[in-house]
């Protein structure tokens, strides 16, 4: 049997912090509210002039020297992205070129929040099929970008950051299972709502951000990552006490509690970072699994249960002996 092995991890936040106190000073909002309602204390956002790939880079060269491989063994790219630098190419081929490796196949995925879930689901297939030996999976989001600085509902959670990691196959251990879903009937509860298509004229007139009905969200979010708690467990014919540790995208405090209460684990056996990152949508649970490796909380072996939910509604997991 081939598994997808994470062999190397890696991560990048831009070095500007912006506190909730900086935040008070830009919208009606106070730093209680933003740590009562979410948990966020700060979150980085990009300097002018960085881009999405500027970061997805800097988090690749990381994961790439903690697998101790050069970028020329990568023979698979898949990014995970809302905020691609450019329409097309595709940010991975951006990437790509910047890693100096020519020919492999590299492209986007888009699913906003569970983004880098849907990433890994698919490049553990090319690996479980034998089509790559070694992949590079990324999550990275420049959401600040797509913010309305005037809208405290929304601005005052999304952040700037990339994770990245590395997949190799192997005969041993690795990814378990993975489980994907969407429901497009959500749409606009979750969305930036001009583009191409729509609403182009809104785009040029620099107007295309993020809206969200965030108290809908939070309903059916809380609802779906139980369930897909759930229908991970089953599928594996686990039990709740298997699981080591819990990496949840970092959207909410009060979601991932819920989480961590349905599956009976203590907030020690979960990698939070939402205080330190605000919500980086796709790049949230590569990040904080980079964080949780590099402080030594995750050790080989251990069984990680790594889950997203957001815009689409698009929602996963992936179970995972490290
Ligand atoms: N500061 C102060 N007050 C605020 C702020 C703010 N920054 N933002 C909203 N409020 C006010 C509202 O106007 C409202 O006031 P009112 O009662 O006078 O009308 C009040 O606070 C309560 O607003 P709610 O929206 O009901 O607050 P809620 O407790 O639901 O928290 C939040 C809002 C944090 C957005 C929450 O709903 C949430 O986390 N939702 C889910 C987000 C999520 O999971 N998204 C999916 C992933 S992200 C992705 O895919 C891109």
């Amino acid at each position: 049997m081939v598994y997808a092995r994470i062999t190397g991890t890696g991560g990048y936040l831009p070095e500007n912090i912006m506190t909730n106190a900086d935040l008070e000073k830009i919208v009606d909002t106070t730093d209680k509210w933003i740590r009562d309602r979410t948990g966020i204390e700060q979150r980085h956002i990009a300097l002018e002039g960085q881009t999405m790939v500027d970061l997805a880079e800097a988090a690749s060269r990381k994961a790439i020297e903690a697998a101790n491989i050069e970028a020329q063994d990568i023979e698979l790219i898949i990014l995970a992205t809302s905020t691609p630098d450019k329409i097309f190419p595709s940010s991975a081929c951006i990437l790509q070129a910047r890693l100096g490796i020519h020919g492999c196949p590299a492209f986007d995925i888009q699913a906003v929040c569970s983004g880098f879930i849907y990433a890994l689901t698919v490049a553990e297939k090319f690996i479980k099929s034998g089509t790559s030996k070694k992949a590079l999976v990324v999550g990275a989001e420049i959401f600040s970008r797509i913010l309305n600085w005037e809208d405290r509902s929304t601005c005052v959670l999304f952040a700037d950051g990339a994770g990245a990691v590395i997949l190799e196959a192997n005969d041993e251990t690795g990814i378990i299972s993975t489980h994907i879903h969407a429901d497009g009937k959500y749409e606009n509860l979750l969305h930036v709502p001009y583009g191409i298509g729509d609403g182009y004229d809104q785009v040029k007139a620099g107007k295309a951000f993020v809206e969200m009905k965030g108290n809908e969200v939070f309903k059916v979010a809380v609802n779906t990552l139980g369930r897909i708690v759930d229908e991970t467990l089953a599928a594996n014919n686990m039990m709740k006490s298997d699981i080591d540790w819990l990496v949840p995208h970092q959207a909410n405090i009060r979601i991932i509690t819920a989480t961590a209460k349905k599956l009976k684990m203590s907030m020690d056996q979960v990698v939070v970072t939402i205080n330190k990152h605000g919500n980086t949508s796709a790049a949230s649970v590569p990040l904080a699994l980079d964080v949780a490796v590099r402080d030594g909380r995750i050790k080989s072996n251990e069984l990680l249960l790594l889950e997203a939910f957001g815009g689409g509604f698009t929602w996963g997991s992936v179970l995972v002996r490290y």
